[in-house]
């Protein structure tokens, strides 16, 4: 079913890992707040444009603006850019499932019950992350599993899985909550998440809550074109796409919710980075009943839902090169996976012997995930939605289609796609770049 492939895209490592890490780098609340509003006034109107645009053409993002457009465009174009986003995307992605993945196994073998504070987890996690050899083990096996997937094609029927696994999820992060907001000294946690610091916002947090709001909900680069193009034409879109970001910004809220009380209850800070949840919620496992089944289960939903994001992530590249390019799925799905897999060793390193290799204060993993989430993503979408909004004619008309809305919302949904949204991403661009005298 569409609405279950789409949220087990949307719904991934952006919702559980990446959310509270920069939520706790910006400031928290105040981040929260960008990035709730950057969802609904741009997340969720493209979300539709890229399923409407798949829908129509049935093609995989370069074919569609192929298909959309007269011969001589340029328009195919932004397809390739949200190929090269799949990859660069991918590549520190498949490192941090790789995370995950070894963690259902330190789970099992009992390694949490030593995880007394954050300090000790923090510890145990720089120690796995930087070792040269074990990340890259389980990057390589997370690359497998994705390569294992989509080598049959996107219809395999893996999204029947989120069936059962998106509520498990639930089930587990509230239980974390319930968990967390009972430790001792856990309100500030709870402060910190809800309520804002306005001086907090700078332009890069704008940046940051626009990336974001892209990364979280798959769009940008044409995952969603290639989900939608699976579609039939008389799905309702629009009810679909307002349930994936519904669901999208639930999980990622309950996951705030789980870690930030925690972090601050363990003595821990919320602004450690990439390794934040990896630190925090063992500890948070430890201090629960059967807390070893409970963090086996917790990771082991964690992979799979990364799982189910990365197979949209990889098959923009292998939908294009199997439809545009003729070559075999298996090569296309072996090809890209590899390419990906390269990208991921310096990432991975990045923890370890490349620690100390960051040019302009990032090291190469941070800057493969700044790029592409706060760049590529917001640039893709822009290009969305000028397209939608100036050049597609039977837009307002597809948008109907399948639904029974009164003719306002298709109206405003225009209008939004058409100014709205591309203004706010120009203005966040031009500020960022210095050209406002913002700051
Ligand atoms: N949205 C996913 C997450 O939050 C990641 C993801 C899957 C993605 N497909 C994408 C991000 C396409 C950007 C574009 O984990």
């Amino acid at each position: 079913m569409f609405i279950l492939a789409a949220a087990g895209s949307a719904i991934g490592l952006g919702n559980i890992w990446k959310y509270p890490y920069i939520a706790g780098e910006n400031g928290g609340a105040a981040f929260t707040l960008v990035y709730l509003g950057c969802v609904a006034v741009i997340g969720l109107p493209l979300i539709i444009c890229e399923i409407l645009v798949g829908r129509v053409t049935q093609k995989d993002p370069v074919g569609a603006f192929r298909t959309l457009n007269p011969p001589k465009s340029y328009w195919p174009l932004a397809g390739v850019l949200g190929v090269v986003s799949g990859f660069v995307i991918l590549s520190f992605y498949s490192v941090v499932a790789g995370w995950s993945l070894a963690y259902i196994f330190k789970a099992i073998d009992g390694q949490f019950a030593t995880f007394t504070d954050s300090t000790i987890a923090g510890a145990a996690f720089a120690k796995f992350s930087g070792d040269p050899w074990q990340p890259l083990f389980w990057h390589t096996i997370f690359m497998l599993m994705c390569v294992g997937v989509v080598i049959k094609g996107i219809k395999s029927g893996l999204e029947r899985w989120n069936k059962i696994l998106m509520p498990a999820l639930v089930i587990i992060l509230l239980g974390l909550v319930i968990r967390s907001l009972s430790l001792p000294g856990a309100g500030a946690g709870v402060a910190f998440l809800w309520q804002p610091d306005f001086s907090k916002i700078t332009w890069e947090v704008v940046l940051l809550a626009l990336g974001h709001a892209c990364f979280t909900l798959s769009i940008g680069m044409g995952a969603m074109i290639t989900y939608g193009s699976y579609l039939n034409k008389h799905e309702n879109v629009i009810k679909d796409s307002v349930v994936v970001a519904v669901l999208d910004t639930a999980v990622a809220l309950l996951a705030g919710m789980a870690i930030f009380p925690a972090v601050f209850a363990t003595g821990g800070e919320p602004a450690r980075g990439p390794s934040l949840i990896f630190e925090t919620l063992p500890v948070v496992f430890n201090h629960m009943p059967a807390g070893a089944l409970v963090g086996f289960f917790f990771f082991l939903f964690l992979s799979i839902a990364a799982l189910t994001s990365a197979i949209s992530l990889l098959e923009v590249p292998v939908a294009y090169l199997v439809d545009e390019k003729k070559i075999s799925r298996a090569m296309a799905t072996l090809g890209s996976a590899g390419l990906i897999w390269l990208l991921g060793i310096p990432c991975s390193l990045s923890m370890g012997s490349l620690k100390d290799f960051h040019p302009g204060g990032r090291t190469f993993f941070d800057w493969m995930d700044y790029i592409s989430s706060n760049y590529f993503l917001p640039m893709g979408v822009l290009l969305m939605a000028i397209f939608v909004g100036w050049r597609w004619k039977d837009a307002i008309k597809e948008f109907n289609v399948g639904t029974k809305l009164p003719s306002g919302v298709g109206t405003t949904w225009i209008t939004v796609v058409k100014w709205v949204a591309p203004l706010l991403i120009i203005l966040v661009f031009l500020a960022q770049l210095g050209i406002l005298s913002g700051d």
